[in-house]
Parts: structure tokens; C-alpha cells; sequence
């Protein structure tokens, strides 16, 4: 049973479809804490209700990013997670801290990486005029959203499509998505050649 460690910010929505799909056995892990870096993350409320041990780690407490992000590598440490899910985590991580859990850190991404990569994917998207955006798994590494592709679902984008139609649309997509890359890790069912991840 591999011990996940789950990082958020915001709303949680994605948390609470892993929260389920772990109790529901869909994903082979067992949560074994929540971290946020806002004290206002309703994700928190979230983990709380289901019980899962959580902590604030807050910006201002620290001196530097690379301080901050070494106590929650220490913290994470101590847990021995096996995995580092990053749901709607928004702040960019270390390098120390990326290499010190290479290959252990997952993200999800509101768009069709390499494309509309960093803020606002979504738009970028509508801008861009495409007519199929959707959402990519990748490992993280020391890029932004720069890691090896797990797994992409598509939606639709419609002409009339706002930032909010397109990600009510795209949202459920994602944590169908996230559900079954992060059972493929939990299962050792993943292996990173190069660039290419492969299913095994
Ligand atoms: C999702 O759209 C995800 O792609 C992005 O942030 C959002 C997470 O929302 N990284 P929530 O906090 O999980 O509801």
C-alpha cells in the first residue's frame, strides 16, 4: 500500500475525488497527509473530514523557497511517502526539492502539455482558438510543467466557451484522469524512459 502525501491550495476538489478513490480501494494508496501552503485552503476542511493528518506550511515562516520546501521534504521524509501528489498546488517547487523526490512527484495540468503551459491554461487554450483542449499527468521535474506525460484526456472547447464553461467541463475529466495515472503508480505499473512513460 503506497503512502501518499497530497500538496493543495485552493477549493480541494481534486483531493476529495483521490480521498475517494482511496477509500473506495479504486487507488491502491493510503493517504498520510495533506499539506497546504495557504491556511484557508478549503481542501483542508476536506481532509479533515475524512480524517487524514494535515499541515500549513506558509511562506511567510520561511526565510527562503528552498527553506520552505526542505522542512516539507523533511516532514515528508519522516512519513516515508512513496508518492507526492501535486492537486492544484499553486507554487512552484525547488530544484533540491524536485530532485530530492525524483520520480515520486505527480501534477496535473488544465491543459494538452507542451502546450499552455503555467497559469491560466484554460485561456490560453480559448485564446488560442484550439477546438480540443483537456488535461495532463506528468512527474515533475525542475521545469514547469516540463516532466514526462503520464496520461491526457481531451474535451471539447466551443466557441462560446468562457475560462469557467471550459473548466467546468474539463474539471471532472481531470479527476477521472489523475484517478488512473496515480492507480498505475500505486500498482508499480509505470516506467520513465527518457521522455516516454511507459504502461507495464
Ligand atoms: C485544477 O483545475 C487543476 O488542473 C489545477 O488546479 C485545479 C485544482 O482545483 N492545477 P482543486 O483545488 O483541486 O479544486
Amino acid at each position: 500500500m503506497k503512502k501518499i502525501a497530497i500538496l493543495i491550495s485552493g477549493q480541494g476538489s481534486t483531493l476529495q475525488a483521490i480521498i475517494e478513490a482511496c477509500q473506495t480501494g479504486f487507488i491502491p494508496g493510503k493517504i498520510v497527509t495533506v499539506i497546504s501552503n495557504k491556511i484557508d485552503s478549503f481542501g483542508l476542511e476536506r481532509a479533515k473530514s475524512a480524517d487524514i493528518p494535515n499541515r500549513v506550511f506558509l511562506r511567510q515562516d520561511f526565510t527562503s523557497n528552498l527553506d520552505m520546501d526542505k522542512a516539507i521534504g523533511d516532514y515528508l521524509e519522516d512519513l516515508s511517502v512513496d508518492l507526492i501528489v501535486l492537486a492544484g498546488y499553486m507554487k512552484i517547487l525547488t530544484k533540491p526539492f524536485t530532485q530530492r523526490f525524483t520520480g515520486k512527484i505527480l501534477n496535473i495540468h488544465p491543459a494538452l502539455l507542451p502546450s499552455f503551459p503555467g497559469l491560466h491554461g484554460h485561456q490560453q487554450a480559448i485564446d488560442a482558438g484550439v477546438k480540443v483542449t483537456g488535461c495532463t499527468v506528468h512527474f515533475v521535474d525542475a521545469g514547469m510543467d516540463t516532466g514526462p506525460i503520464i496520461m491526457q484526456n481531451t474535451v471539447p472547447v466551443y466557441p462560446d466557451d468562457t475560462e469557467d464553461t471550459l473548466s467546468e467541463r474539463l474539471l471532472p475529466v481531470e479527476h477521472a484522469t489523475y484517478r488512473e495515472a496515480l492507480r498505475l503508480f500505486c500498482e508499480d505499473a509505470l516506467r520513465i524512459e527518457g521522455r516516454i512513460v511507459h504502461y507495464i
